[in-house]
């Protein structure tokens, strides 16, 4: 049965430009974009979003960084789709991710941070359900 997730390009991104590479790579894998939307995340959602990072160090530099800018949020489906875009993604900070992945070939660390790391992929089909929802409410 196909599985669903929400993967979002994150404003580094956008801002450089790599939305099209990063769709490029889940549709060439095979899996179906089913929603697709750029917007500039609010606090409210980003809070909800990230609840499970609320009153870890790194919570406001992430909020922060996610409503500086446009993101581009996709609902993608295919088998196995929540471990295979999060191995396409690569390990959260770019530096040691694998070449090959989204953030190994294209991210970079900016030496105190692992917050602008391109995407974003949901880590478990609870999380997938619970993001879904809050980004695509008309799903
Ligand atoms: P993401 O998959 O969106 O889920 C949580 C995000 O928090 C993660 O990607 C990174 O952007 C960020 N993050 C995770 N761990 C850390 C950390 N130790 N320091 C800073 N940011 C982090």
């Amino acid at each position: 049965p196909a599985e669903r997730t929400l993967v979002l390009v994150k404003p580094d991104g956008v801002a450089r430009g790599l939305t099209g590479e990063v769709l490029r790579r889940v549709e060439a894998k095979g899996y179906r974009i089913v929603a697709l939307e750029m917007r500039t995340a609010d606090d409210a959602l980003l809070a909800e979003h990230y609840a499970e990072h609320q009153g870890k160090p790194f919570f406001a530099p992430l909020v922060e960084f996610m409503r500086s800018g446009p993101v581009v949020a996709a609902v993608v489906e295919g088998g196995r789709v929540i471990e295979g875009f999060r191995s396409l993604a690569g390990t959260t900070e770019p530096t040691g991710a694998a070449p090959g992945t989204i953030r190994g070939d294209l991210g970079r660390d900016w030496g105190t941070s692992v917050v602008q790391n391109l995407v974003h992929g949901s880590d478990s089909p609870e999380s997938a359900a619970r993001e879904i929802g809050l980004w695509f409410p008309a799903l």
